[in-house]
């Protein structure tokens, strides 16, 4: 098997439908889930452009516990309620922030970071924990984006 992906496509639904069939690629047939989220940071982070951090907080007894990631070293745990990442966590509903200095208590682990997008991942009602991507550019998310990181959101939500 050949872990090269390289994903170049004309418009964003292309790029993300491109992106969904590469992660369920990648995950298929394997069950651990460090392991996949290590290799799907990995390659969001290759293929999207303008991104500066990529990874996973993890629910780890109702607190989220940062899990595998690319970009620089961030905070370790996030409070269910703090930050973009908790709130995604507390309401289970996709956050999508245009300029991360206007969300209030937004947790600044880069200061590089403009915008954000967090997806929060649910099997069996239960939160698993959340899929974090962080640009150096405001507004960087647009609806395209939220809809291609919400059905990425399902095939790992399913293959974690
Ligand atoms: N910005 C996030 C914290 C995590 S880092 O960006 C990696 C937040 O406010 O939830």
């Amino acid at each position: 098997m050949t872990y090269d992906f390289r994903i170049a496509a004309a418009d964003t639904p292309t790029l993300y439908r491109d992106l969904a069939s590469a992660i369920e690629g990648l995950i298929s047939g394997e069950t651990d889930a460090v392991a996949n989220m290590a290799n799907v940071s990995a390659l969001i982070f290759e293929t999207l452009p303008d991104v500066n951090w990529v990874g996973f907080y993890r629910n780890v007894g109702g607190e989220l516990v940062l899990g595998p990631f690319q970009g620089r070293p961030a905070c370790i745990r996030i409070k269910f309620g703090d930050g973009v990442c908790g709130v995604a966590a507390q309401t289970r509903q996709v956050q999508r922030v245009e300029d991360v200095n206007a969300f209030p208590g937004h947790i600044a682990c880069d200061s590089a970071s403009a915008s954000e997008i967090v997806i929060p991942l649910i099997r069996d009602d239960e939160l698993i924990g959340v899929l974090d991507i962080d640009s150096p550019n405001k507004g960087r998310f647009t609806e395209e984006d939220e809809a291609g990181c919400v059905r990425l959101g399902e095939i790992l939500q399913r293959g974690l």
